[in-house]
C-alpha cells in the first residue's frame, strides 16, 4: 500500500482553524482537481485538517462534525468527493486533544470506535497528530491507531493512508516503517523561505528511511500562499519532489493564480517525486549553500537537483559519474522546469538564480546526440552597485555539450536608464565541449536610483551543429546600496540588502510578533527592555552593505522574554563568507549576551540566528542595540 508519496490536498496551510474551512471549499478542490487537470496529474486525497469537529463528543462518545462548516456531516463529503474518483482525508490527533487551543477530541483511549467511524464515514486518510499525548510512549499511541484503523477497514473494505504526526520527536522514521506509510520528519512548516530551507535541511539526511509504504514527510506544500517568490516555490516544489515527499497541496486553489498552477501541475517534476523505485534523493554535495541532490530513477536515470540558497546567482555543478551513470560519450539532459532536452558531454552543471533550483533528470539512453548542446550561461559581479559608480560584471557561456555550439552571442538587459555596456566581444563563431565565451560588462544605475532590488536579464542565443536554436536565460539581481554613514550607526535603523525570517518578517526596534510586520513587543532580553534592535525569528539572517569602510559590529543578544521558558537560539556575525562571531545556544532563561566582530575589509555583513538545532519553535531572538561601527 501507498507505494508512492501520496499526493492531494489539505486546508490547514490556507485556511487554519478559520471559518473560510467548510464543506464548499472541500468541494471546490475536487471539482477543481478534475477541471485544472491537476487529478490526471495524480492529485488524489482532499484532507480535513483540525477544526473539523465539534468540541464535544456526543452521549454515544462519537465524534460530531461542526454542522456550521460540514452542515451534510462528513459522509456526504466523502461520497462527493469518491463521487469525483477522488479521496478523503481526515485529522485527529494522538492525544486528549487535537492541538488547537478550542480543544477538539483527540482519539487517545478512543482509537477503535474513531477509527471505525472515520472508517463508515468512507474516509481514505488519516493524519494523526501529536498534542496532548499525555505523556504516553509514542510507538504505543501510533500503533494503536494502527491497529484499530486495519480492523476498521476490515469492516469496509477500504484502505485507510496512515499518516504519523508527531513533528519527528520519537524519531519515527527509526521505528514506524510498519506503523504507518508516512511520518512527519519535523515542526510545522510556515509560508516562507527560512521556515521551508530549515525544514528541507532537517528531512535531506533521512534519505536511506524511505522507500514504498514509508515515507519521510517534511510537512505540506505552502507553494501559492504568498509568503515566497515563484522562484523559491519552484525550489520548494523541486526539493519536495526529489526527496519523494508526499505532495500536498496547501494553498486555496479557488484563489490560485496560473503560476501556482503551472508549479503544482508540472507533471515532470511529479514523476521525480512519484517515481516507482521510490528513491529520496541523496545530498552529494553542499558547499557555501550551493546543494546537488541526486535521486536514482527507476530507469536508470538520475534526477539531479541544482540548488542554490544564497541570494545571488552561482553555478552548482556536478558530473554523470558522480550521480551513478555509467560511463558514456554522451548525455541526455532534460530540463524539467524548461521541458527542454540537451546533451552534454558529462558535466550537469548551471548558474543558479538566487534560491533557485535547476532540477534535471539525466540519461545515458544514446538518444544524447539528437539534442543540442546545453550550456551554461553564468556571471559574477554587479551584485552591489552604488548609484552613479560604474560596476563589473563578467558573463560566461560555457558549452557542456558533446556537441559544439556555434553563433554564440551574449546580451544584458536591465531597468530603463541603466547603462549596460559590454567591454569584450559578446559573440563568438563556435564553442567546443569545454570552451567558454567570456564578455565583461559596465553597469551603472542611474544617479538618485533609490536602494533596492533590481532585476538585469542575462540571455545567450546559439546553434547545434544541425542549426537547431537555443536559447538560456540567467535572471540577476543587482542591489543599489548606500554606503553606512561614517561613525556608528543603529542597525535597526539602517537600511537592510534582504532580510529571511523563520516566522514573519525582521521587525525594526520591537521583537518578532510571528504574523504580520508591526506586531511585536518592546525588546526584553532578562528582563530588561531595550529602545533599539531587531527582532527576529530563527531561522534568520539579515544582510547589511558596508562596503569595506567599517570596522566593528556590536550587540546583545538573547531569546525575548514574551515566550517565558520556550526558544534556543543561537547568533553568529558573519563579514562577506567568513563567520566572524557567534554565541554558543542560548536559551529564554539566560540574560542578553555581548556580542562584537571586527569586519575590516568587509562588502556585507551578516547577522544571522540559528535555532540552536532543535527545531525553531518560539526562537525569538533579539539583535538589542546592534550597532555598526564606519
Ligand atoms: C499541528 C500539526 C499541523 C496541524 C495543526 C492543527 O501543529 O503539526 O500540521 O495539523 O496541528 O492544529
Amino acid at each position: 500500500m501507498v507505494p508512492t508519496p501520496p499526493m492531494g490536498f489539505n486546508n490547514w496551510n490556507s485556511t487554519h482553524c478559520r471559518a473560510e474551512f467548510d464543506e464548499a471549499m472541500v468541494k471546490g478542490i475536487a471539482d477543481i482537481f478534475v477541471e485544472k487537470g491537476l487529478k490526471d496529474a495524480g492529485y488524489e486525497y482532499v484532507n480535513l485538517d483540525d477544526c473539523w469537529a465539534l468540541p464535544e463528543r456526543d452521549a454515544n462518545g462519537k465524534l460530531v462534525p461542526d454542522p456550521k462548516r460540514f452542515p451534510q456531516g462528513i459522509k456526504a463529503v466523502a461520497d462527493y468527493v469518491h463521487g469525483k474518483g477522488l479521496k478523503l482525508g481526515i485529522y485527529t490527533s494522538a492525544g486528549t486533544k487535537t492541538c488547537n487551543s478550542a480543544g477538539f477530541p483527540g482519539a487517545l483511549g478512543h482509537e477503535r470506535s474513531d477509527a471505525q467511524q472515520f472508517a463508515e464515514w468512507g474516509v481514505d486518510y488519516l493524519k494523526y497528530d501529536n498534542c496532548n499525548n499525555q505523556g504516553v510512549d509514542a510507538k504505543q499511541r501510533y500503533t494503536a491507531m494502527r491497529d484499530a484503523l486495519r480492523a476498521a477497514s476490515e469492516t469496509t473494505g477500504r484502505p485507510i493512508v496512515y499518516s504519523i504526526c508527531e513533528w519527528g520527536e520519537n524519531k519515527p522514521w527509526e521505528w514506524a516503517a510498519d506503523v504507518g506509510h508516512l511520518w512527519r520528519t519535523t515542526g510545522d512548516i510556515s509560508d516562507s523561505w527560512g521556515s521551508m530551507l530549515s525544514i528541507m535541511k532537517q528531512n535531506l539526511p533521512l534519505a536511506k528511511y524511505a522507500g514504498p509504504g514509508h515515507w519521510n514527510d517534511p510537512d505540506m506544500l505552502e507553494v501559492g500562499n504568498g509568503g515566497m517568490t515563484d522562484t523559491e516555490y519552484r525550489t520548494h516544489f523541486s526539493m519536495w519532489s526529489i526527496m519523494a515527499a508526499p505532495l500536498l497541496i496547501g494553498s486555496d486553489l479557488r484563489k490560485a493564480s496560473p503560476a501556482t498552477f503551472e508549479i503544482l501541475g508540472n507533471k515532470e517534476v511529479i514523476a521525480v517525486d512519484q517515481d516507482p523505485l521510490g528513491r529520496q534523493g541523496e545530498v552529494l554535495s553542499s558547499q557555501d549553500g550551493r546543494w546537488v541532490v541526486a535521486k536514482e530513477m527507476k530507469d536508470g536515470s538520475r534526477a539531479v537537483a541544482l540548488f542554490n540558497e544564497n541570494g545571488t546567482a552561482q553555478s552548482v555543478s556536478t558530473t554523470a559519474k558522480a550521480v551513478g551513470l555509467p560511463d558514456a560519450a554522451g548525455y541526455t539532459l532534460r530540463d524539467l522546469w524548461r521541458h527542454k532536452s540537451f546533451n552534454t558531454a558529462g558535466r550537469i552543471s548551471a548558474t543558479v538564480p538566487a534560491h533557485g533550483t535547476v532540477l534535471l533528470r539525466v540519461t545515458a539512453d544514446g538518444e544524447w546526440a539528437k539534442q543540442p548542446p546545453a550550456v551554461e550561461l553564468g556571471a559574477k559581479g554587479a551584485a552591489l552597485v552604488e548609484a552613479g559608480k560604474r560596476a563589473d560584471l563578467t558573463s560566461e557561456v560555457t558549452d557542456l555539450g558533446r556537441t559544439s555550439a556555434h553563433k554564440v552571442s551574449v546580451s544584458l538587459g536591465g531597468p530603463a536608464g541603466w547603462r549596460l555596456r559590454a567591454t569584450s566581444p559578446t559573440t563568438a563563431s563556435v564553442l567546443r565541449t569545454g570552451e567558454k565565451l567570456t564578455t565583461a560588462w559596465s553597469v551603472t544605475a542611474p544617479v538618485g536610483t533609490s536602494p533596492g532590488t533590481y532585476g538585469l536579464t542575462l540571455k545567450t542565443t546559439y546553434r547545434s551543429p544541425r542549426g537547431v536554436r537555443s536559447e538560456s536565460v540567467l535572471p540577476l539581481t543587482a542591489n543599489v546600496v548606500v554606503a553606512p554613514p561614517a561613525g556608528s550607526s543603529a542597525l535597526g535603523d539602517l537600511p537592510w540588502i534582504s532580510a529571511s525570517n523563520g516566522w514573519g518578517p525582521v521587525e525594526r526596534n520591537t521583537s518578532n510578533g510571528e504574523n504580520a510586520a508591526g506586531d511585536g513587543n518592546p525588546i526584553t532580553i532578562g528582563g530588561q527592555t531595550y529602545a533599539k534592535g531587531l527582532g527576529v525569528h530563527a531561522p534568520s539572517s539579515v544582510e547589511y552593505y558596508a562596503g569595506a569602510a567599517c570596522e566593528k559590529v556590536s550587540a546583545l543578544v538573547g531569546v525575548d522574554d514574551e515566550k517565558l521558558s520556550r526558544g534556543t537560539v543561537a547568533f553568529e556575525i558573519w563579514a562577506d563568507t567568513r563567520k566572524v562571531a557567534s554565541t554558543g545556544v542560548l536559551t529564554n532563561a539566560m540574560p542578553a549576551q555581548e556580542l562584537s566582530a571586527d569586519v575590516t575589509g568587509a562588502q556585507t555583513i551578516r547577522l544571522v540566528v540559528t535555532d540552536g538545532e532543535d527545531g525553531n519553535d518560539s526562537d525569538h531572538a533579539d539583535w538589542a542595540e546592534t550597532t555598526l561601527s564606519c
